[in-house]
């Protein structure tokens, strides 16, 4: 295409674009960060957090609060929103409330933690180097200068615990014997229901003087979710009811998942929209959720350890020559291969066996116990997903580019004799 041609046809999106009547009234409705100012069927837990804050507005330390419960129920937007009310009243009484909200997931470590805190408190640490000890001795001194009444919401706190240990939390529950002249007072957020179990019987009973259950949504709560955001983000008439109870329905077939209802009344609209639609229809709706659980797996896939990858790899290279299913000993010959051609140290057939069911808990492979007769009792394993998508995300991870266009024979050698399991 010639440059005035490319020109040509941009301008004539652009102005197709322009000519249509967009379906979204407001699109940030629907976007993770919008917080709402009403939250249907969580009255019970709204209230239960502010009466635990409540003491705050007098300066007094509330209890250390722990929630929990599965993902898309609403912890973070509703304590993100008890928190906003409650800082706006302490600001006519009670000025020295300060609320600190980190997502430990994003933050990562246990240095990153403090460092952030400190950072929120005004006060420069480096940003690595200084002992965990050191750092910690700091963040007090700084919270004593602050002279304050410290809320911090420690969200998605799993991940934290997982990857730096419970001291943290250890240290933080017992902060308020070390400060002289400020006081700290906990939030923890957790989706993880056997997060509890990581923790030391003595943190976990300060974390969680008082405690609170976030229940999934069933499909009519989603309904009324749903139709407060989509008469917000929608022009009268491109939503219906037909429309919202599927979203509603799909949602609350998995676990009553909100972000995941919103998610699907979001990517719904945009394929309406972009296909000049005038409402949306049952059949964006299906097209929404295929393209949601596509990008779902593809980002799971994405950020699957290297040794599961390759068990997916190797599944893949046995299904590329024509078998219909592979067992386990298959896959760890394939995968031990694999291993060597990457030059990495093998994990053992025990490990490999569990990273399997990993795998298939994931929904990335079907893994399903079979009786081979005198074979005994094996493992039927199946890739889950499509090999193709296989083939396109692990063909951007650096070390497996290399391997993904070999064969089967190239990797382990002259063809190995298996029980023939075709057809
Ligand atoms: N009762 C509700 N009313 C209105 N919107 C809601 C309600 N519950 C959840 N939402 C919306 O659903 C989305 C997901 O909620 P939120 O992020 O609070 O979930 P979460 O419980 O923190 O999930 P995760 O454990 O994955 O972090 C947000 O956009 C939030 O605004
Ligand atoms: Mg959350």
């Amino acid at each position: 295409m010639s440059a005035m041609s490319v020109k040509n046809a941009l301008e004539d999106i652009f102005q197709k674009f322009l000519e249509k009547q967009s379906l979204f009234k407001n699109r940030e409705a629907l976007s993770h960060e919008y917080l709402p100012d009403s939250f249907p069927h969580r009255d019970e837990q709204i209230k239960f957090i502010a009466e635990v804050m409540a003491p705050a507005l007098r300066g007094f330390k509330p209890s250390n609060l722990f929630i929990y419960g599965k993902t898309g129920t609403g912890k973070t937007a509703v304590v993100r929103y008890v928190l906003s009310i409650l800082k706006e009243m302490a600001g006519n009484l009670f000025s020295s409330l300060k609320t600190f909200y980190i997502n430990c997931r994003l933050v990562g470590s246990e240095y990153r933690v403090y460092f952030t805190m400190c950072s929120n408190l005004g006060f420069r640490v480096p940003f690595t180097g200084l002992s965990i000890g050191e750092l910690f001795e700091r963040f007090c001194r700084y919270l004593d200068e602050s002279r304050a009444l410290f809320i911090i919401v420690l969200d998605e706190i799993d991940a934290l615990v997982k990857d730096s240990g419970d001291e943290i939390l250890y240290n933080l529950t017992r902060i308020n014997e070390i400060l002289k002249y400020s006081k700290v007072s906990l939030i923890g957020i957790s989706n993880n229901l056997k997060f509890k179990e990581l923790l030391e019987p003595k943190v976990l009973s300060s974390l969680s003087e008082e405690e609170i259950v976030f229940r999934p949504y069933n499909a009519s709560e989603l309904k009324d979710i749903l139709w407060q955001r989509a008469k917000l983000a929608f022009y009268d008439g491109v939503v219906d009811e037909g429309t919202i109870n599927l979203c509603s329905a799909l949602a609350a077939s998995e676990h009553g998942d909100a972000r995941r209802a919103l998610d699907l009344l979001r990517v719904a609209g945009e394929l309406a929209e972009r296909e000049g639609s005038d409402k949306i229809y049952e059949r964006h709706v299906r097209e929404a959720e295929r393209r949601i659980e596509y990008d779902r797996v593809m980002e799971v896939m994405k950020n699957l350890p290297l040794h599961s990858k390759l068990i997916m790899c190797s599944l893949y290279f046995l299904e590329q020559s024509s078998l219909e299913y592979s067992i386990t000993g298959d896959i760890y010959d394939v995968y031990n291969h694999l291993c060597s051609l990457l030059s990495t140290f093998p994990l053992t057939q025990r490990r490999v066996s569990g990273l399997i069911n990993e795998l298939d808990s994931l929904g990335l492979l079907n893994a399903r116990v079979t009786s081979f007769g005198r074979y005994g009792r094996s493992k039927k394993i199946k890739l889950a997903v499509e090999p193709d998508l296989v083939y396109e995300v692990f063909s951007r991870d650096s070390r497996l580019k290399s391997i993904l266009n070999l064969r089967l024979e190239e990797i382990c050698g002259s063809p190995k004799k298996r029980r023939d399991r075709t057809g």
